[in-house]
């Protein structure tokens, strides 16, 4: 099976060619346009996202197929992102994505970006498959997951407020960097102290108990409120700035590892996938070994062209659902929010 992946969901316009079947997949071409002009605003500005989609789809496509060495013709199926997402910008993808399928006479499958972004790692680390614990932190998400097998997933938490990658890029913005602002907090926390500003941890308790609210649960707004009093009760940002960088990241590092060590315990699990655009967070990740790898869990995180917005999770999400019986029609639709399939609260 070859299928083509397509992802327009937010500010990445990216095709990606698999080959495979199973969890025996080859990643044959991955194609990442990322649009840059955002960056002048500090946020993505959804009917320019629309527009930069619809000019570069039908190159980044092109290209896709052409250094996987493949024709149209040699298309078996094609898997578009159609949720969650900037409705206008998904739909971009969406529309070229059925009109592909529709030409060929190939089957199209819609995937949930989410669902993608857990089939990351798995492209490669062939031990990155179920049953594992999954945290996926990106720009809009923060998930905690049990995942028992490919499509059948429970909720363990997720943020109250602020996904984590906000709160780095909302910190990274009252630290005047710029956006998104992730890997520069990342690479100022490197030289800041970790004992000037200490943060309190949120939501970690150390004697909670599974079964309390708070237990999984994430909530980043009150340190990101911490965070802007240390700003502007600085005499001197300049020299407070990585000090400051380094007590936010410790802090919010502290409790992704803390909830995911109790994820993956309390339900016998030996492995940890990470996902999203916060896992190219190294510090996370040594952070994640340091705490998991005694414990005998092994921690799986996607390299960084992996872990932030691409089509070739799409793909492998969405060859997923094709061989378990699924295809969208061209009724598909666009939505800027909705649950993973196979979702379960915990
Ligand atoms: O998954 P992603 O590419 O897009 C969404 O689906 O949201 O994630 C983007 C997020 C941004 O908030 C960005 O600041 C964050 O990932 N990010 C990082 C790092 N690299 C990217 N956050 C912390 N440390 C990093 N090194
Ligand atoms: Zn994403």
């Amino acid at each position: 099976m070859r299928i083509l992946g397509i992802e327009t969901s937010c500010d990445e316009t990216s095709a990606a060619v698999l080959e495979g079947s199973g969890d025996d997949v080859v990643q044959k071409s991955l194609v990442i346009l990322s649009q840059d002009v955002h960056r002048v605003f500090g946020g993505v500005v959804p009917e320019i996202a629309s527009r930069a989609h619809l000019t570069s789809i039908v190159p980044v496509v092109d290209r896709a197929l052409s250094e996987a060495g493949i024709k149209l013709d040699d298309l078996d199926a094609v898997a578009v992102t159609n949720t969650p997402g900037l409705v206008g910008a998904l739909l971009v993808g969406m529309s070229y994505g059925k009109a592909l399928a529709f030409s060929r006479g190939i089957p199209l499958v819609g995937v949930h970006h989410m669902e993608g972004h857990l089939f990351a790692a798995a492209l490669e680390h062939r031990d990155a498959v179920p049953p594992f614990t999954a945290l996926l932190i990106s720009g809009g998400h923060t998930l905690l997951l049990d995942v028992e097998q490919w499509g059948k997933y429970r909720l363990l938490g997720a943020t109250r407020d602020d996904a984590a990658g906000e709160a780095f890029d909302k910190v990274a913005k009252l630290l005047g960097l710029p956006y998104p602002g992730g890997r520069y907090v990342e690479q100022l926390a490197r030289d800041g102290r970790p004992d000037r500003f200490r943060f309190a941890r949120p939501m970690l308790r150390r004697n909670a108990q599974q079964g309390d609210d708070e237990y999984y649960a994430f909530s980043f707004s009150g340190l990101k409120t911490a965070v802007l009093n240390a700003v502007r009760g600085s005499p001197n940002l300049d020299a407070d700035q990585a000090d400051i960088a380094r007590g936010f990241q410790d802090s919010l590092i502290d409790t992704l590892v803390e909830k995911t060590w109790r994820g993956a315990s309390s339900h016998g699990r030996t492995r940890v996938v990470l996902g999203g655009g916060v896992a190219c967070n190294r510090t996370l990740a040594e952070a994640m070994r340091a705490r998991l790898d005694p414990e005998g869990i092994t921690v799986f995180t996607p390299t960084p062209r992996l872990a932030t917005d691409n089509a070739a999770m799409i793909a492998r999400a969405g060859l997923f659902r094709l061989e378990h019986g699924e295809e969208s029609g061209l009724d598909l639709n666009a939505y800027a929010s909705s649950t993973i399939p196979g979702l379960t609260a915990a």
